[in-house]
């Protein structure tokens, strides 16, 4: 990760698995369809109005990530890059995901959308596609908190915090082709605000 005048530019394989952590409200499906290709993400809310026809429904939760988890599978396995738009802040949903791209030996970036709370909580109050309220985000954001401190050692080859709206606002994705430089197993802080392991590369 580097930031160059105001941006932040993310390195990532051209093929690889991106999963998206954040709680509620932190934007990750906004963030996903201004990276990403519509095809290339695998959204667990169009997967629940699929198999329940309500994407809000909690209840249909297994079923739709069952489906998620088999087109996952099935897109890896094509070596197509794919990106996972769900909370992702409970580490066994995380290890489910790692376990797909483990068999097929696919790269598994990890990119952490970190906004306060206070803004988490507006955002989702002004929302007519959730009924959720600042309860859930409150929880959410115990999870998340559980996360900033186990994402490291869990296997994802690359980790991205990008923390706070205008990081997350202003940051651009860099597709490779190349592995990544090694930059050893340890945790960098750049400019104090943005941080970044790389475990593999
Ligand atoms: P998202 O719908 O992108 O959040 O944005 P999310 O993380 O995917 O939430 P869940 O987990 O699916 O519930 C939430 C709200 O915040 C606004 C979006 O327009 C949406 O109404 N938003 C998002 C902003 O106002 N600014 C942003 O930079 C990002
Ligand atoms: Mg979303």
């Amino acid at each position: 990760m580097k930031t160059r005048g105001q941006e932040t530019i993310l390195k990532l394989p051209k093929f690889c698995l991106v999963t998206l952590i954040g709680v509620t409200g932190s934007g990750k499906t906004t963030f996903a369809r201004k990276h990403f290709h519509p095809l290339e993400i695998l959204t667990s809310d169009s997967f629940r109005a699929v198999v329940s026809n309500d994407e809000n429904s909690m209840e249909a939760s297994q079923d739709a990530f069952e489906v998620l988890h088999l087109i996952l599978q099935k897109r890896l396995s094509r070596n197509l890059l794919t990106v996972i738009d769900a909370t992702s802040i409970q580490s066994f949903a995380r290890r489910k995901i790692l376990d797909i791209a483990g068999e097929i030996g696919a790269p598994t970036v990890a990119i952490i959308l970190n906004v306060p709370e206070k803004t988490c909580i507006e955002r989702t109050l002004q929302r007519t596609d959730r009924p959720f309220g600042a309860k859930v985000v409150r929880e959410h954001f115990e999870f998340l908190r559980q996360t900033l401190t186990s994402i490291y050692t869990e296997g994802f080859d690359l980790v991205y915090i990008l923390e706070g709206v205008e990081i997350i606002s202003n940051t651009r994705l860099d597709f490779v082709d190349e592995p990544i430089e090694h930059q050893g197993d340890v945790r960098r802080e750049l400019r104090g605000d943005i941080k970044e392991i790389d475990t593999r590369y």
